[in-house]
């Protein structure tokens, strides 16, 4: 399932051309880091998480992207946008590749922030794009999850909302004892390999209510139809208003599909998995990832000795 997807590679013509990034949350769960800085904006080897989540928009064609921000996000708006000195310093040093470095952000979609004002949940964030978003299909694009760029997700559902119209989420099977960290799919089958209508959801159940172990992984491409169910959905699990409880609702027309992922996905969403995710992606680097891989096998080998854990000088 993995086809390289080079941002040059022709994309075909959808009807869906926005895409929406909820990027309100405090990221509490990195304190201190990001006292000052909006946890999307935190590195993963040498890009800000939110960046991958943009190239993946752009990759499946996807021109017009929404952020949802709060306060303390002035960082994301900077970083999509132009930095007219650091370009001139770039240019003045003949520094081609740092300089598309700096440039890229900004070329890769037409960047638009709006910002939540209260926290009042995934829903609630979803429902600040509807002006902007008007009455045309949309994808959601949850900043947690990464993607691997080689995967071809969010164009597989782009591909199923063109066949099926309605609403289409990603889902992909995790352990019983993990499901309640997420959203929770009842599916059946349909005839088609890897897709499957989604006839229940719940958001965040224990393991013994869970109806299966397909845990909503946070891509979603999304029916107009679903700002209104939004706007009449009461605050859910945490007292905030929850997607998961207006895609329910639009599950009893059967206007829900899932797309079943087997593929790579990384999760930002707490320290374990972020440290992970930077060792995975880093690894899977051509420029950085031999001289890594190398060391961290040395490492590894150090630790399985007990050497790694005592040792003063570290390894080189
Ligand atoms: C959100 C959604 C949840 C989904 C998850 C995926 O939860 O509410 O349904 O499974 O993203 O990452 P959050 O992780 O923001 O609490």
């Amino acid at each position: 399932m993995i086809v390289p997807h080079a941002t040059d590679t022709p994309v075909p013509a959808r009807t869906v051309r926005k895409a929406v990034v909820p990027a309100a949350g405090l990221g509490t769960r990195f304190l201190p880091a990001t006292k000052a800085t909006p946890k999307e904006m935190l590195p993963v080897v040498d890009k800000p998480a939110i960046q991958y989540v943009v190239e993946e928009a752009a990759a499946a064609g996807l021109d017009d992207v929404l952020m949802v921000t709060g306060r303390h996000k002035r960082a994301i708006e900077d970083h999509f946008d132009n930095a007219f000195e650091l370009e001139q310093v770039l240019a003045a040093k003949g520094d081609a590749v740092r300089l598309d470095a700096v440039r890229d952000p900004a070329r890769l979609a037409d960047i638009h922030h709006i910002r939540q004002g209260e926290p009042l949940g995934l829903g609630h964030a979803v429902l600040c794009a509807r002006r902007h978003v008007g009455d045309q299909p949309f994808a959601v694009l949850l900043g947690d999850d990464l993607i691997d760029p080689r995967e071809t997700l969010l164009s597989t559902m782009l591909d199923v909302r063109e066949r099926h119209g309605g609403n289409v989420i990603a889902l992909m099977e995790v352990a019983r004892e993990q499901i309640h960290r997420y959203g929770c799919a009842a599916v059946e089958a349909t005839e088609e390999d890897g897709v499957v209508r989604v006839t229940g959801l719940v958001e965040k159940p224990s393991p013994e209510d869970a109806p299966s172990a397909y845990a909503v992984i946070g891509r979603y491409v999304l029916d107009p139809a679903v700002f209104d169910v939004l706007e009449r959905t009461p605050p859910g699990r945490g007292g905030e208003i929850q997607l998961t409880d207006a895609l329910q609702t639009l599950t009893v027309d059967g206007t829900v599909h899932g797309v079943v992922f087997d593929g790579l996905r990384y999760d930002t969403g707490d320290k374990a998995d972020y440290l992970r995710t930077v060792v995975r992606l880093a690894c899977a680097r051509p420029d950085l990832g031999p001289e890594f891989t190398d060391w961290l096998k040395g490492f590894v080998a150090e630790l399985e000795s007990g050497e790694g854990v005592v040792r003063r000088r570290p390894a080189a």
